[in-house]
């Protein structure tokens, strides 16, 4: 129930149980340890301090995906509003939803947004101050998973599903085929995706943005192990992994990883798992795949879109897309 009685204009939507999240972690964990090589999915670097290590990387001179998207999200804000005529703007994993003030400013005839997060607490923060920025919006929050399939409110089209800052490069290739198709699903002729997406460059470029000097992306990529700690009473103790990331060519991605500097044995009570790293063994914890032009196109051809717009930044270091459901 809306917490905000003054302003009739805010709902939320919860779609995903209080305990889903719990039990896919559960499962990740179990499935993602046993295996080989050992994983753990990059969405539970996200707690309260994986949230804010993740704002500081954002702010390193090394990473330059969120200045080089935002550069790209200012001068073209306005294009964006003609070729879509939005009045639903719909955002997957907005989180505190900063980038998208560029967009709402620059749609005078948007009538909604729906923010989509897993983090209530973070939908109920942006609508906090968004219902204060813009009391016109019919401001619509929806407490869900959106790599499953996704039911929108009832809100005027044309609709503009915006998925920023690159994280479709988190999702290993079979999910993102999975995920474009449910996106896909959830627009109607007219309605319009808005796509993040890092491209591929020089090796050292990339690697230095994911194994920064200051060590801040190290300790986003530990936080996960306290993650563990406190969710499922594991042992891990962080101080016994090195942060590695390296650029696999072939795939075209960053990879991080947790290097065990020992041979170690970690207990997992909650899954009722005992784990064996030998010295130097590592846990992929992340890919973050980049992307050229054709290939966006052709994966999202192959969801039923089609390609409309593709813009850069002046250094071509990233890329932004709109496309529209194939006739
Ligand atoms: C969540 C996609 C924006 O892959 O670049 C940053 C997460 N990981 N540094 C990325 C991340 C390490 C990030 N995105």
């Amino acid at each position: 129930m809306s917490p905000h009685p003054a302003s009739p204009s805010f709902h939320v939507t919860r779609t995903l149980a209080e305990d889903a999240t719990e039990a896919a972690l559960r499962a990740d964990v179990l499935h993602g340890l046993t295996g080989t090589p050992k994983t753990l999915p990059p969405k539970w670097f996200y707690d309260a301090r994986g949230s804010e290590l993740f704002e500081r990387i954002t702010t390193l001179p090394e990473y330059y995906p969120t200045r080089a998207e935002r550069e790209i999200l200012l001068a073209r804000a306005p294009e964006i509003a003609a070729a879509t005529g939005a009045r639903t703007l719909v955002e997957l994993g907005s989180g505190s939803s900063d980038k998208t003030r560029h967009l709402l400013d620059a749609l005078p005839q948007l009538s909604a947004y729906v923010p989509v997060d897993v983090s209530e607490s973070a939908l109920r923060g942006a609508a906090r101050t968004l219902l204060a920025d813009y009391p016109a919006l019919d401001l619509h929050a929806l407490v869900a998973d959106f790599t499953r399939e996704l039911t929108l409110p009832a809100t005027p089209g044309p609709r503009l599903v915006v998925f920023l800052g690159g994280t479709i490069g988190n999702l290993l290739p079979d999910e993102r085929s999975a995920f474009l198709a449910a996106v896909r699903a959830m627009l109607s002729p007219g309605d319009f995706l808005l796509l993040g997406t890092d491209l591929v460059k020089d090796e050292a470029e990339l690697v230095a943005a994911y194994d920064d000097a200051s060590g801040v992306t190290a300790a986003f990529n530990k936080n996960v192990l306290s993650v563990m700690n406190r969710e499922l009473h594991a042992d891990f103790d962080p101080g016994a992994f090195e942060h590695v990331a390296l650029w696999d060519a072939r795939a075209e991605w960053i990879e991080m990883r947790l290097r065990s500097v020992r041979d170690q044995v970690v207990k997992i009570p909650a899954v009722d798992l005992v784990v064996d790293l030998a010295a130097g063994e590592e846990i992929r914890t992340e890919v973050s795949a980049k992307f050229r032009r054709t290939g966006v196109e052709r994966e999202l051809r192959s969801a039923g879109l089609e390609l409309t717009h593709w813009w850069t930044d002046a250094a071509g270091r990233f890329g932004l897309s709109v496309s529209t459901v194939s006739g």
